[in-house]
Formats: C-alpha cells, structure tokens, sequence
C-alpha cells in the first residue's frame, strides 16, 4: 500500500491523455460465467445496471452499452477531458442509455439502483490507499445481492524485480535528459546477458519497453504503481465486506503461461487453494490479476455450472486442449467449424454427436477453465465475409473519424496505423469494397487491401 500524493494522480489524467482502450476481461459477458463457476449468477447484462470507475474517455463502456440498449450504465472519472470524449462519443454514436461523471469515485453517489456489474480495470493498483478503499467499499455498498465487481490490480511478487529497475531509471532522469524510455533502454544495453543476473533483468527491461511508451507513463512510471500479493488484496476485500469469486478469465485461476510440469507440482497444493495460488503467482511471475468479486453476503453455491451451462455460448480458447478423449476431440472439432462465431452449449449437449451428455459437459468445463474453450452468457453470431457495402456500426465509425481505436465484436481495441483511418472512416455504408480499394490505394499505398478487410470482417467489424 502507498500514500503517495493524489494531486499527482489526477495531474497525470488531467494533462495526459491516458490510451483509449477496451478490456474483454471486464466484459460481463465473460466475467458472469466466471461468478457463476465460483458459485453465483449474476443478473443477465443484456438487462443489468452496469457502472465503470476510472472509465477514462469511455472506450471499454460504450461498446457494452451498444450492445445492451436495455442495460443502464455510468461511468466515472476524474479527468474531466476524458468525460468530454466520452459524452462526445456517445452523442456521435446516438448512445442514450449512459451517463458519464467527471466525479472523484471518493464522492460519488450512483443514486438508488444497485449496480449488477462494477468495472474497475486499471484503477486500484493506480491509485492512493484511500481510494483503494473506497473502490472496495463502493463495491461493498452498491453491488445488489448477485451483482459482481471485476477490479484488475498489479501482482506481487511479479513486480518485484521490476522495482528496481524502476527506481534506477527515476534515479538516472536527471543525468540522462529526462526521458524514462531512453533511460530505460540505456540501462538495458548495460546488461551483460552471457550473466544469469544481465539474462533475467534483461528479459524484464524487454517486457517493459514493449508497452512503449504511452503506456508506460502511467503503469510503470506513474505516481502512484503499488502491487500487492494475492493474499493481501483478498484480505483487503474480505475487510471491506466482498468475497473472491474467480479470475475473470477461468483459464487464468492457474497460470496459463505454466506447463505441465508446474501445473502437476502444484496440484499437491489442491487441497490448499490460498498457497497454490501463492505458490502459482510465484511460478509464474504473473504480475496482473484481474478478478471478479462479489458482497460476502451474496448467495453463492446457489449456482451449479453443469446446470447453467447449457444456456452459455462458446468458441475455441487460446490453447490447445488437454483432454484427448472422444468426446472433447468432438467438441473442439465443433467449436472450430462455427469458429469465428459461437455455438450454442446447449446445442451440443442436446446434438446426438453420439457422446454421453455428461462427457461432453465435463469436456465443456475443463476446456473452460484449460482455456481451450472460451464461454460466454451470450451467442456471437455473424458472417465472417466482407459485405458489397462495408459500413461499421456508429460508434465504431464515430472512433475511426477520430482516429482512435475501434473495438471488435469480441471487446478488444484494434488501433489502427493512422494511414488506414480514412479507409475506416469511410466505411458507412455508402461505398463498395471497389470504392473503398480505390481510396486505400491513394492513403495507404502499402496496404494489402483484402487480406485487411477480409480480417476485419472476420474480426467483426461488420457485424
Ligand atoms: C490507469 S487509468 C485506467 C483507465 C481505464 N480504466 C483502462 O483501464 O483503460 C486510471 C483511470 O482512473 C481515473 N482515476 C484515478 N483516480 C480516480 C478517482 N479517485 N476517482 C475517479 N477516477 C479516478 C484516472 O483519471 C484514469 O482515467
């Protein structure tokens, strides 16, 4: 924990304009599965209140409140700048169902409906212990019975070796000329890798400069960067009256960076979730959790996975699966022939794939939290081919005509080079994949135009 000062905090969002981004892991098409697989189910979020701290300039809120025009959001920040662009995008896309703040969370009254999801990524390991607090406290206070907090925070003892590195850097600025990243690249041309001490700090000083550097100014170098361990942040929690459901991500539970042979060690520790948790972070040096809380009074073990399933959609994971049974060969093999599209639980268990119901349920939730199957609550359904008339929906056209990130159908930001803007920007509908190759060749001469719009498409953009 730290006490470093606030008004260096909000100096830094005031003046600097932190990267416009969206974050699948806080989706809550994502994060109710995870509460449902740690034992509670949350409110559908296609009818839920949906609320986000720290929601900068609103790129990870807006596309949630497109997608669910029943749903009622807010967003809160303190960088008044941000809010404007926010509110900016939001008129320019005919969003209605969110409202933005420019508040301190510390003085913010939501108003009477209890909130069914809390977004807090990227805020608490960034902020002073008070407002730490008072994130948690918030959760506490305004979540309804079933409602879930995501709150992504920075890892001990991941970060651990990083500090240093950090603390040299600040310590050179004033004999280097200031600038963090070519101070941090000139103490890495300092490392001798034939040394197991230059080959290890080495390895972190690449890790940091490949964020680059708008993010770095606010992660590694903020005023205000205060990892802690996994124990700490849940007493924290359990202090303020919340408990821990999960991570966001259930392949993430255990490292998805550790293989088999850390994985089978720490199962020796299965009957000890707390230190195979400790234990795992140490493995793996992850340096970032992202989990989903919920009030320590909520009902949890009122849900039973198996029972919900049916109901979520799903498409292939990240890694390959590690069940070679029939019935999870059947359905990867199915989950790869609707890919890049969902399908639906329920459909496969009910399909007479010739597999016992349950095998392919148990094939289902270890594929789950294995991570070679992703879940969802909702079905993602579209046609993964450019349409005659390209035309991206409004709030994704409003970003390209700022030349800010878009997000996909999945939630994730895609930031474009600033010579493709213009193609995008045009992409309302009016012109064909012609007229639009027509105008990528004058901006964007290099672009190899329908490889990129076939991504696109296959990406969602169209859709
Ligand atoms: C690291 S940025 C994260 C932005 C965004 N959530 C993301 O992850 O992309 C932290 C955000 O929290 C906001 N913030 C910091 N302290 C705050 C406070 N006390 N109340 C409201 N917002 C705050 C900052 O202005 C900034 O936009």
């Amino acid at each position: 924990m730290t006490q470093q000062a606030d008004p260096a905090v909000r100096a830094l969002y005031q003046n600097r304009r932190y990267p416009a981004m969206s974050h699948p892991l806080s989706d809550p098409a994502v994060t109710a599965v995870a509460a449902a697989l740690g034992g509670l189910i949350p409110a559908h979020p296609a009818d839920a209140r949906i609320v986000e701290i720290g929601c900068a300039s609103g790129h990870n809120l807006l596309p949630l409140a497109r997608r669910w025009p029943a749903s009622r959001f807010t967003g809160v920040d303190l960088a008044e700048g941000a809010i404007a662009t926010a509110r900016d995008l939001a008129d320019a896309a005919g969003i209605r169902n969110v409202e933005f703040f420019a508040a301190d969370l510390r003085e913010f009254d939501p108003g009477p409906e209890p909130i069914d999801y809390i977004i807090a990524h990227g805020f608490f390991s960034w902020v002073p212990d008070e407002a730490k607090l008072a994130l948690l406290e918030f959760c506490k206070r305004y979540l309804s019975p079933t409602g879930i907090a995501t709150v992504s925070f920075n890892l001990h003892p991941g970060w651990t070796l990083r500090q240093p590195v950090i603390e040299l850097v600040r310590q050179l600025l004033p004999v280097t000329g200031g600038d963090p990243v070519e101070t941090l690249k000139l103490v890495g041309e300092t490392l001798d890798p034939e040394t197991p001490h230059g080959r290890m700090l080495g390895w972190i000083v690449e890790d940091m400069l490949a964020k680059g550097a708008d993010i770095l100014a606010f992660d590694d170098f903020g005023p205000v960067n205060d990892p802690c361990t996994f124990p700490a942040f849940l007493q924290l929690a359990a202090q303020a009256g919340l408990r821990w459901l999960g991570e966001s991500d259930p392949a993430e539970n255990l490292p998805s960076s550790l293989g088999g042979k850390s994985r089978a060690a720490l199962n020796q520790l299965a009957g000890h979730p707390l230190h195979a948790q400790l234990a795992a972070d140490f493995a793996s040096a992850r340096t970032f959790r992202s989990g989903v809380l919920c009030r320590s009074d909520a009902p949890v073990n009122g849900s039973n996975p198996g029972a919900l399933l049916p109901a979520w959609s799903l498409r292939p994971g990240s890694r390959p699966a590690a069940d070679e049974s029939a019935a999870s060969t059947a359905l990867h093999a199915a989950l790869k022939a609707n890919a890049p599209g969902t399908i639906h639980a329920g459909d496969l268990l009910d399909s007479p794939t010739g597999h016992d119901t349950a095998r392919v349920a148990e094939a289902i939730l270890d594929g789950i939290t294995g991570g070679s199957v992703r879940a969802r609550v909702e079905p993602v359904v579209f046609d993964p081919r450019p349409p005659e008339n390209p035309s991206l929906n409004p709030l994704a056209l409003a970003c390209a005509r700022r030349s800010l990130p878009v997000v996909d159908i999945w939630h994730t930001p895609c930031a474009f080079p600033e010579a493709h803007y213009p193609i995008l920007a045009a992409m309302d509908g009016t012109r064909t994949i012609a007229d639009l190759s027509v105008l990528a060749s004058a901006h964007a001469p290099d672009l190899a135009f329908a490889p990129w719009l076939a991504h696109l498409a296959e990406r969602g953009f169209f859709a």
